[in-house]
């Protein structure tokens, strides 16, 4: 699957997405409108947004939406690992994310949702309950860069949040990076209300 080809024409139409509360309706359906700033043209100024499960068939627009959300946070990555460890961990970071999101997406235990705007796939959740039933864990989260800032990341977060819960587990987890990059990721947990625990990890080139 040629996922580059795909990549969206509208990265180069940025826009500011004035932010508004997600309306929840039920647990398979949440809804929420988005309204765009004043200075987007009328034609888009709503934007209706539904995070409903995920269907195999839209893979590729997953995929390419990864590789758009995760573009800024590798540069960033690179920066704190130094390029000798992050090229000999991920000599082609794209080729990596690729292969990641498929096989979330593809995995037995996986549960994915998509944040559908007017019909796009927006962003999306992929949950996984642990074996041991202690944990449900935010496996992967990411929304479009053109849809980034209005809310969206939050509300499948919490959606995310209270499936896992409804599941019965009373712990959820996410694990993400310390590193600039992923300054929106921590603030968006933060929002639906986790609390950071600080861990370490160190690495060596050697
Ligand atoms: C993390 C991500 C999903 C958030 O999606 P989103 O739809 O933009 O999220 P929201 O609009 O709900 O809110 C984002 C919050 O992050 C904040 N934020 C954005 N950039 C920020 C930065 N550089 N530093 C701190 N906070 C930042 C926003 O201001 C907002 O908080 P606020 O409402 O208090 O202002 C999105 O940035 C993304 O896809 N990132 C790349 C992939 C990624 O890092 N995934 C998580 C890996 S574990």
């Amino acid at each position: 699957m040629n996922y580059g080809s795909q990549l969206s024409a509208r990265q180069d139409t940025m826009c500011t997405l004035s932010r508004v509360r997600p309306r929840f309706t039920t647990p398979g359906q949440t809804h929420m409108r988005v309204a765009l700033a004043s200075n987007v043209p009328r034609a888009i100024q709503s934007v209706r947004v539904r995070i409903r499960p995920f269907n195999p068939s839209e893979t590729v627009a997953v995929v390419d939406l990864s590789l758009r959300a995760w573009a800024p946070v590798h540069i960033s990555i690179r920066e704190a690992l130094g390029p000798a460890i992050n090229d000999a961990l991920q000599p082609d970071w794209r080729a990596k994310q690729q292969r990641d999101a498929e096989d979330v997406l593809s995995a037995p235990g996986s549960n994915v949702w998509v944040a559908d705007a007017n019909a796009t796939v927006a962003g999306f959740v992929a949950v996984r309950i642990h074996d041991d039933r202690r944990i449900g864990e935010i496996d992967m989260l990411a929304v479009d860069p053109f849809h980034q800032g209005a809310g969206i990341g939050t509300a499948l977060t919490r959606f995310a949040l209270d499936w896992i819960k409804a599941s019965d587990i009373s712990v959820a987890m996410v694990g993400t990076g310390a590193d600039p990059g992923h300054a929106p990721a921590r603030r968006t947990y933060e929002k639906a209300g986790m609390k950071l625990v600080p861990m370490a990890r160190y690495f060596m080139k050697l």
